[in-house]
């Protein structure tokens, strides 16, 4: 399911979201945009997200050696959406990238020095991305060939990962001898991860197809990197407008909810350039295409109060996309409010509490994640 877009307004989404206490009218400043976060790594909404970067070496060849490299994504609402991850690292000597299946490097570098077989990747820094889906079989590997799209861990574990694997040459060939790859980073897609120092820890232990034979990686080292909303923009990315049954007023996102920098590109709804080829194409550095509208955000959220009775309220959510670059399939949203602790219903969509976290705890809030229907 997709999010409204307002070039085409038949297509609003809607959820309600019904509560069993009655509402205190203060609520406004309760709900927000989960991406008006603060300006840290450290997320209080999830305080433990992060994504695991993990080389388990296979095997030693004679130059180096074969490794599996596994992407998990154990962030509870974040995911990395189309168009996907780009990976890259430094490489610690003289390493080259001899094949590499599930993944490619974006250069291929001046492996001018090789005669015959040429590398896949001679680069000191190679950038790596996912291959789309639909490549031949022989090209792939196990949960590799998604364009790079990886869901967040509460919306689906099982989509959360993202593999690939790399025969390296040139590089050490025993866990004596071995370098690892230095200075991590990691686009998701735009700016916003920060990448730590590759670790060894122990080695990952696998099970045979059958379950009957455990088996082991000769080595594994891991990358954590995590999300600080600061690094990805100054600016939040949504913001909250509000209106309700009983007053006809209905209070707008703030001006500039999401910074007027880009005012002067925006686009007009009815503009021409609409129709231009390409225009709804996401960038790598996740740029958005905006709507003109006195907030300047992609997305707004419209908190509509419908019923307040003593035993429950309930609440119409409207979000709608005023990005041209993407469709945010597979969206999240979270919310923060006193109240959501004890949801009886919500209509249309799924949703999951995430646990309330120390830092929040003196507002008694409780946080609610709605995912969409896919
Ligand atoms: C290494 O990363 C994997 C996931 O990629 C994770 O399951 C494992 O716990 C991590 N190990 C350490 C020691 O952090
Ligand atoms: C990694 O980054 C640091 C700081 O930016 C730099 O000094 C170092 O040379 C880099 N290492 C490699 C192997 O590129
Ligand atoms: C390296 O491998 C040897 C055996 O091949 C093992 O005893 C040793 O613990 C390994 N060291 C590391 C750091 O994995
Ligand atoms: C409706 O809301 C507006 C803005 O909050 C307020 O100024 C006005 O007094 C309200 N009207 C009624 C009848 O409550
Ligand atoms: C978004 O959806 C529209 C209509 O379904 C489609 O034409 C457009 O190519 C899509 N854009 C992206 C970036 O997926
Ligand atoms: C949740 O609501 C039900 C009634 O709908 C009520 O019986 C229960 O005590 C409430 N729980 C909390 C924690 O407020
Ligand atoms: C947070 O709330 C829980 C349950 O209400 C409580 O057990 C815990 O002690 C609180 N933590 C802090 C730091 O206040």
């Amino acid at each position: 399911m997709e999010l409204d877009n307002q070039a085409n307004p038949a297509h609003k989404i809607h959820h309600v979201v019904t509560c069993c206490s009655w509402l205190k009218f203060t609520f406004l400043a309760m709900l927000f945009c989960v991406l008006v976060s603060p300006a840290a790594a450290y997320d209080p909404l999830d305080p433990t997200g992060n994504i695991t970067i993990k080389w388990d070496v296979m095997s030693w060849t004679p130059d180096g050696y074969v490794a599996a490299v596994t992407m998990n994504n154990f962030q509870m609402y974040r995911q990395i959406a189309n168009p996907g991850w780009t990976l890259g690292w430094s490489w610690a000597k003289k390493e080259v990238i001899w094949t590499m299946v599930g993944a490619q490097t974006t250069e291929q570098g001046d492996c001018s020095k090789f005669k015959g077989n040429t590398p896949h990747c001679c680069k000191k820094t190679p950038t790596v991305v996912d291959l789309l889906p639909g490549v031949p079989y022989n090209q792939q590997f196990s949960n590799c060939c998604k364009g790079g799209v990886m869901a967040s861990w509460g919306q689906d574990p099982s989509a959360s990962v993202s593999a690939f694997q790399v025969s390296v040459g040139q590089g050490g060939t025993s866990n004596k001898t071995v370098k690892l790859p230095k200075n991590f980073t990691l686009l998701g897609p735009g700016p916003g991860y920060t990448c730590g120092p590759a670790k060894v820890v122990p080695s990952t232990v696998f099970l045979t197809p059958d379950r009957r034979r455990k088996t082991q990686a000769l080595m594994t080292w891991n990358v954590t990197c995590t999300y600080s909303q600061f690094l990805a923009s100054k600016n939040p990315s949504c913001c909250v407008s509000f209106s309700s049954f009983y007053n006809d007023t209905v209070v707008p996102c703030p001006s500039c909810a999401c910074g007027c920098r880009n005012k002067k590109d925006c686009i007009k709804g009815d503009s021409k350039l609409l129709k231009k080829a390409g225009i709804n194409t996401p960038r790598k550095d996740n740029a958005p295409l905006l709507q003109c509208t006195h907030h300047m955000c992609p997305i707004r959220v419209h908190w509509h109060v419908k019923q307040n009775y003593k035993d429950y309220w309930r609440v119409k959510m409207a979000i709608t996309n005023f990005n041209y670059r993407l469709n945010y399939t597979e969206w999240t949203l979270v919310a923060q409010h006193p109240n959501l602790n004890n949801i009886t219903q919500v209509f249309s969509f799924d949703y999951k509490p995430l646990v309330a976290y120390q830092s929040i705890n003196d507002t008694a809030s409780v946080l609610l994640i709605v995912f969409s229907i896919f």
